[in-house]
């Protein structure tokens, strides 16, 4: 087994699981996130569900942040793999003749994501384990704040117009990894030449939509709060 990974395909293989991961877990983030829009409320008892349950917390949340520096560490074993054995280059090889802009550069996007990820655990995940796990407070209240402080507080996120053209460009630089990775995530999992259409398109309406939901999301909650 351990011998498939460290094998060509046994990496594809494992970064595609792990991709596959991710983009499950993007979908969740992303109804959970949408509820801020509709009604602060009900974000915020889903919130404090997600961030006091026992299970998400010590059993799920340590998964997901596994599978993020998997996906991670993986992608820059595989690029620098990739870039050795292009030492010697194919003869046919025309660049964009024969691949995509975003295929090439899934290292680019990738590292645009990781920049977008410091800051997004700066933002939200640190001051969380910050919150429960060093002061020990697990209530999700906040004094001068009426009911959870959930809501409130990614309201005060995204007042900094700074902070959200950085989310905003984070999230087309998203779509452009995901344009490629959702078909090429498949295609290494050995997706039939008969299904590549009708994946291609779901991948397409997945890679945009998401990200434009998420720019969506940013913009809302910056031009709702400054009247
Ligand atoms: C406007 C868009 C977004 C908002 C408002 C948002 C909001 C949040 C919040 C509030 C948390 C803290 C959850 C907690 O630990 O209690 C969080 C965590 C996190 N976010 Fe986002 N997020 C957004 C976009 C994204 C995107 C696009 C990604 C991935 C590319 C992402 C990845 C993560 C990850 C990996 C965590 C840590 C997960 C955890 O353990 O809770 N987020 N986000």
């Amino acid at each position: 087994m351990s011998g498939f990974f460290k094998s060509s395909i046994g990496r594809k293989v494992a970064m595609a699981l792990s991709a596959f991961f991710l983009m499950f877990f993007l979908l969740q983030h992303f109804a959970i996130n949408i509820l801020s829009v509709f009604s602060p409320d009900i974000f915020n008892e889903v919130s404090h569900f997600m961030g006091t349950n026992p299970l998400i917390q010590y059993g799920l949340q340590p998964v997901l942040l596994f599978g993020v520096i998997f996906h991670f560490v993986m992608g820059f074993v595989l690029e620098l793999k990739n870039r050795n054995a292009r030492k010697i280059s194919y003869a046919k090889n025309k660049g964009s003749a024969n691949s995509t802009w975003m295929s090439r550069n899934m290292i680019w996007s990738g590292l645009v994501i990781l920049a977008f990820f410091i800051l997004h655990f700066i933002d939200f995940w640190f001051p969380e384990i910050n919150t429960k796990f060093i002061q020990g407070d697990w209530s999700g209240l906040h004094e001068g704040v009426d009911g959870y402080r959930y809501f409130h507080e990614l309201q005060e996120k995204f007042l900094n117009p700074v902070r959200v053209g950085a989310y905003v460009i984070a999230f087309v630089f998203l779509a452009l990894h995901l344009l490629h990775g959702f078909t090429s995530a498949f295609q290494s999992m050995g997706a039939t030449a008969g299904r590549k259409k009708i994946l291609q398109n779901i991948g397409i309406a997945y890679s945009i939509i998401l990200p434009l939901g998420f720019i969506f999301i940013a913009l809302y909650h910056h031009f709702n709060h400054i009247h």
